[in-house]
C-alpha cells in the first residue's frame, strides 16, 4: 500500500474509530454515506482537492488518496460483517428507486364463477336456488329417489359412509337418529325431495289423499358431491353438480328439452347444439343424457376436449318418476315434473377447454395458482 500523507493517516484514524463504534446496520450505512458516498463523501472530497494541488505533488497525493479509499472500504466491510453477524438488522438499505412489489389480487375460483353463471342463467328462466346438506341419509340419497339397495343402479351412486358414532349428532341436520346411516351425498338429487317436501309440507304419516297438486316448483340446487371413483383425467372423488327441478300441472318432455337448450345457449353461446340420448335413472322416467356440441372443434373431431367425438357429455335428465313425486308429497296423478343434474367441472371444462379435471384442485399436478390465474 502506498504511503499515506500525514493528513490522510489522521483521516483514516478517525474513520477507523467511527466504523469501530458503529453498532447497527443503520449506523454503518450512514458512515458509508459520510465517507464513501459518491457525491458528498469525505473520501471523494480528497480526490476533488487533488485538482487544486500543484502538478508535482499530485502523483503522491493521488496515490495516498487511493490507499485511503481502499482502507476505508476495508473498515466498512469489517463493520458490515460485524453488525450482520451480531444478529442486528443486516438488510440491504432500502432503494426507493426500485419498482414496488405488486400486491397479489385474488379472484374467485373458476368453478365458483361457472356456478355463478349457471345460477344467473337459471334465474332468467324462473328457477330459484336451493341447497341441501353434504352429509345425507340413505333415505334422501337413495330410497326417496327410488334407488332400492338391491338394485344394480345403486352401485353407480355408491359413496362414502360416515361413522356416526364419531360425529356430533347435534350439529347434523336432524340429529342423528339411531339406525340412520350417514353418508356423503353422491349427487345433488336428494335436494329434489327435500325441496318438494318443504313446499308440500309432507309428513311421514301422509296417505294418498293428503298428496298435493301444488304449489308449482322451479329450483336449481348447486353443491358438492362425492364418489369413491378412481381418479383420472375425467373423474375425481369430490366434485360439483347443479340439480334442476320443475314440478307443475302440465309439464312435458318438450319443456325439459327446450329449457336445457336455453340453459346451454346462455352458458356456451347461441351457436351451441344439444343432443339427447336415451338413458336410465331410477328417479326419472323416461330418462336421457344430454351432450353439447364441442365449442372447440365444432363437430369436426380431433380435439383434446371432446376426444374427437365433437360432443361433450354434460348431464342426466328426465321426467320425475311418480314414486319420487310421491316421496316429495305431490300427487303423481295430478302433477308432473322434469329434473336434470349436471357436472359443474364438466361444464367449466367445456367452457374453457380444460382437458383434466384434476387441474381444478390438485396442487400435485403442477402449478395450481398459475392454472387458476388464467381465468
Ligand atoms: N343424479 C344423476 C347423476 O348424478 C343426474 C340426474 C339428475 C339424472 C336428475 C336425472 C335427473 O348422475
Amino acid at each position: 500500500m502506498a504511503e499515506l500523507t500525514h493528513e490522510d493517516a489522521q483521516f483514516l484514524e478517525q474513520a477507523r474509530r467511527e466504523f469501530g463504534t458503529a453498532r447497527t446496520a443503520e449506523e454503518v450505512e450512514s458512515l458509508r454515506v459520510k465517507y464513501l458516498g459518491r457525491r458528498q463523501g469525505l473520501v471523494q472530497a480528497r480526490f476533488d482537492s487533488l485538482r487544486s494541488a500543484r502538478a508535482e505533488e499530485r502523483r503522491r497525493l493521488g496515490a495516498s488518496a487511493n490507499a485511503l479509499k481502499e482502507a476505508v472500504e476495508q473498515e466498512l466491510a469489517a463493520a458490515q460483517a460485524r453488525v450482520g453477524r451480531g444478529g442486528r438488522s443486516s438488510e440491504r438499505p432500502i432503494d426507493a428507486t426500485l419498482p414496488g412489489l405488486r400486491p397479489g389480487t385474488g379472484r374467485r375460483h373458476v368453478l365458483v364463477r361457472t356456478l355463478e353463471r349457471l345460477v344467473d342463467v337459471a334465474a332468467t328462466l324462473g328457477f330459484s336456488v336451493a341447497e341441501g346438506p353434504e352429509v345425507e341419509t340413505e333415505e334422501y340419497n337413495f330410497d326417496a329417489l327410488n334407488i332400492p339397495s338391491e338394485h344394480p343402479s345403486h352401485d353407480s351412486f355408491d359413496t362414502f359412509y360416515l361413522d356416526v358414532a364419531s360425529l356430533d349428532g347435534g350439529s347434523l341436520p336432524e340429529a342423528a337418529r339411531p339406525g340412520v346411516r350417514r353418508l356423503l351425498r353422491s349427487h345433488t338429487s336428494p335436494v329434489q325431495v327435500r325441496e318438494m317436501r318443504k313446499r308440500t309440507g309432507w309428513r311421514r304419516d301422509w296417505r294418498r289423499a293428503d298428496l298435493k297438486d301444488a304449489p308449482p316448483l322451479r329450483v336449481v340446487a348447486p353443491g358438492r358431491v362425492y364418489r369413491p371413483d378412481a381418479v383420472d383425467a375425467r373423474h375425481y372423488h369430490t366434485f360439483h353438480q347443479i340439480e334442476g327441478l320443475a314440478v307443475d300441472r302440465d309439464i312435458t318432455f318438450l319443456d325439459l328439452k327446450h329449457t336445457l337448450h336455453l340453459f346451454m345457449k346462455g352458458l356456451l353461446g347461441e351457436g351451441v347444439s344439444v343432443r339427447f340420448r336415451p338413458s336410465f335413472f331410477p328417479f326419472t322416467e323416461p330418462s336421457a343424457e344430454m351432450d353439447v356440441s364441442c365449442p372447440f372443434c365444432g363437430e369436426s373431431g380431433r380435439c383434446a376436449v371432446c376426444h374427437g367425438s365433437g360432443w361433450i357429455e354434460l348431464l342426466g335428465c328426465g321426467m320425475v318418476h311418480p314414486r319420487v313425486l310421491e316421496a316429495g308429497g305431490y300427487d303423481p296423478e295430478r302433477v308432473v315434473g322434469f329434473a336434470f343434474g349436471m357436472g359443474i367441472e364438466r361444464l367449466a371444462m367445456a367452457r374453457h377447454g380444460i382437458d383434466d379435471i384434476r387441474l381444478f384442485c390438485d396442487a400435485e399436478r403442477g402449478n395450481l395458482l398459475g392454472f387458476l390465474e388464467q381465468f
